[in-house]
């Protein structure tokens, strides 16, 4: 046989207009689960094709980019942001439109913001103002979680609603911010019992929001009013007795819970054991506390990095954080993207607990995880993809459709270069805001190329967005990823028990049942 041509088999493709197909070649995909060279054809926004060259006949007229040298990435998903944000008499200055760019300009193609009621305000009708302050100004993909920012019963029957008819499948309560939106444990509970019946996800702004409020009074009392104050009134333990209380809310419960933003060594201790325990618990954390500690900041400067749960002081913070993304304690990396202009910051100048809270990072997340994790040797490609991408599509239910390189999924590609380097600069950022609190930071990895749904957003250090190109995705409950693992069937343990004087194995997680 030496001589013939191996038969191969060729991949069908329809001829359309030539800006609708791009066609990658020599790169080195990179996902979750494995990483291979292979080219990838685009279509109409979808990957058609990911294979050897010698599988695919491409068409004339398509757009060919060489990646040699390069990785070939998911876009990344944000799954923390606030956008045109309402908090503390502010509004986050960072709207749909420069939001969504700054995000794509970093290599995010898909961010998940916040629906945040007022209190007493209808959970639908909150969801119809995000959704007209979205549509038409998102230059990438998006969904929403819904906040629980007060508990009635119309809440719960709204939250059906969210569930059947609007793609909402994540829930948010908070556990700080006392008078404002903050739940007691028993709303708590009842919201996490309706959550359950939803086969929603629960999320929970982790810090126990009574200590903050004493501590606020007391240390404003003794003339404590700069932003050091911000920390001194919520502490690790503060954070981390919340983190674990809400596991516990959740366990009993049973239902599935995503702690957001866990910015301290304890709070991502208490989750890994959480999860070690067979309790049903992600965890995610900031590119604020990978990429920043408050040591060094300077006294002037601190207001400009007041967010909750604060930005860590330890040197050792960030390092450890990252840590536990590499062994799975945490699974996700969010930004919290609220950010406020410096004058904005400054209204808070006399009184600690009046700045607004919030900093940047949706742009800057990917390359911050990348130099931390990846260029420090902690991560390698494909947890880094996990924990920029993956595991937040998962967890949300858009996976695959987002989240992975592979035929079927939506083009949103990054062709992101690990040896290139870029300084972060408020100067050249794509935010609104006038600080960046990365400022100076070189960070290798950058996303020399990005594709939203197959249209290229960013080349040659352009970033060339179109307003309004986003779509809304839904979210559809029962999330597999999630309720698997709730129900045992990924990682839950057995355990040889009691039951009425018998010894039976029972699923950790059904041992409340008996
Ligand atoms: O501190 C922050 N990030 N403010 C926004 C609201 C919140 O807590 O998520
Ligand atoms: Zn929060
Ligand atoms: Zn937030």
């Amino acid at each position: 046989m030496s001589g013939s041509p191996k038969p191969v088999k060729k991949v069908p493709i329809h001829l359309q207009s030539a800006q609708n197909r791009v066609y990658i070649k020599n790169g080195q995909v990179v996902n979750h689960d494995r990483t291979f060279k292979a080219d990838v054809y685009i279509e109409d926004g979808i990957i058609k094709f990911v294979g050897p060259a010698s599988d695919i006949t491409v068409p004339g007229g398509v757009r060919t980019i060489d990646a040699s040298g390069k990785l070939i990435l998911p876009g990344g998903i944000d799954p923390h942001t606030h956008f045109q944000l309402k908090f503390g008499g502010q509004v986050s200055v960072d709207d749909f439109y420069k939001g969504t760019r700054a995000a794509v300009a970093g290599g995010t193609t898909t961010i998940i913001d916040f629906v945040l009621p007022n209190k007493g305000e209808s959970l639908l009708d909150a969801y119809d103002t995000w959704r007209s302050w979205a549509d038409g100004k998102v230059c990438c993909d998006y969904a929403f979680h819904v906040g629980l920012t007060w508990w009635s019963k119309s809440v719960s029957n709204e939250m059906k609603t969210l569930c059947e008819e609007h793609g909402i499948n994540s829930f948010k309560m908070f556990m700080a911010y006392k008078g404002l939106y903050q739940l007691n444990d028993t709303e708590m509970l009842e919201a996490l019992e309706r959550i359950k019946e939803l086969n929603g996800v629960a999320m929970v702004h982790a810090e126990n929001g009574d200590i903050i409020a004493r501590n606020v009074n007391k240390l404003l009392k003794a003339g404590v009013t700069g932003p050091e104050g911000h920390e001194l009134s919520r502490q690790e333990e503060v954070e981390a007795e919340a983190v674990n209380r809400a596991c516990v809310l959740a366990h009993q419960s049973k239902v599935p819970l995503y702690v957001s933003k866990a910015t301290s060594k304890l709070s991502a201790e208490v989750i890994g054991r959480a999860k070690r325990s067979g309790y049903c618990v992600f965890g995610e954390t900031l590119a604020s506390s990978i990429g920043k500690c408050m040591n060094g900041v300077k006294k002037s400067q601190q207001l400009y990095y007041i967010t909750s749960p604060p930005i860590r002081e330890p040197a050792e913070t960030p390092r450890q954080l990252m840590k536990s993304l590499a062994y799975d304690d945490l699974q996700t990396t969010g930004s919290d993207n609220c950010t406020f202009n410096c004058s904005q910051k400054e209204s808070g100048l006399n009184d600690f607990s009046k700045i607004p809270n919030g900093v940047n990072g949706v742009e800057d997340r990917m390359s911050i995880v990348w130099e931390k994790g990846v260029h420090a040797g902690l991560l390698d490609p494909c947890r880094f993809v996990a924990i920029t991408s993956t595991n937040a599509a998962k967890i949300f239910n858009l996976y695959p459709q987002k989240g992975r390189i592979a035929a079927g999924s939506d083009a949103d590609v990054l062709i992101w270069d690990p040896n290139q380097t870029r300084k972060i600069s408020k100067e050249t950022h794509h935010h609104a805001c006038d600080f960046n609190i990365f400022e100076g930071m070189v960070c290798h990895g950058v996303p020399e190329m990005v594709l939203v749904r197959g249209r290229v957003c960013v080349e040659n250090g352009q970033v060339r967005v179109a307003e309004g190109f986003g779509r809304f995705l839904e979210t559809p409950v029962n999330p597999p990823f999630v309720y698997d693992a709730l129900n045992g069937k990924t990682n839950g343990e057995e355990e040889e028990v009691a039951v009425n004087g018998n010894m039976k194995k029972l699923n950790i997680n059904e041992q409340l049942e008996i």
